[in-house]
């Protein structure tokens, strides 16, 4: 792969990590720490699940970073119903950050998906072949698509139809 392939990866782990951080202080500031309350390892298993460039780029940015993009705006818009406080006021922040950055991390899949692609002759559309591979209920039902982080991400408007199953722009 090029050089810059293994660049925009390397940006991608230090923002990780970052945002690790940046969570992991708010846990233990409430008395708490990462590993105490189960989550899940997608990413993980996706990773191990895909083996080929095209496969890892459609599922892992292209799919569970890119659901991120829409679910933290409604994480944020039902911590915005709670009492605020000190800590409550950081973590509406740092998800801020987190959504913000997390973008060039969908971006960036974008563009080796394309390299992908390109690299085998195939259409952009084998992307939602790929998913119904690996998550065949993922684009079954209408949901919210975060139209404004996707399209800066490298979606497409036809895309973003068949996501949310209604026109979105
Ligand atoms: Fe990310």
């Amino acid at each position: 792969m090029p050089k810059e392939y293994y660049d925009d990866w390397l940006e991608v782990a230090e923002d990780e990590i970052r945002h690790f951080k940046m969570l992991e202080k708010l846990l233990i500031s409430l008395d708490s720490k990462y590993g105490d309350v189960e989550v899940h390892n997608s990413l993980f298993e996706a990773s191990q699940k895909t083996q080929t460039l095209l496969e890892r780029m459609a599922v892992v940015p292209r799919y569970l970073e890119a659901n991120g993009l829409d679910a933290t705006p409604q994480i944020l818009n039902k911590l915005d119903n709670l009492v605020k406080d000190e800590i409550l006021n950081e973590l509406v922040d740092s998800l801020n950050i987190i959504l913000q950055e997390e973008v060039s991390h969908v971006k960036k899949g974008d563009r080796w998906f394309e390299y992908a692609c390109q690299k085998e002759a195939a259409n952009k559309d084998i992307y939602f072949e790929i998913i119904d591979k690996y998550y065949p209920q993922g684009f079954d039902r209408a949901r919210y698509v975060n139209k404004e982080a996707r399209i800066e991400a490298g979606f497409s408007c036809s895309e973003l139809k068949n996501i949310a199953h209604k026109n979105v722009c």
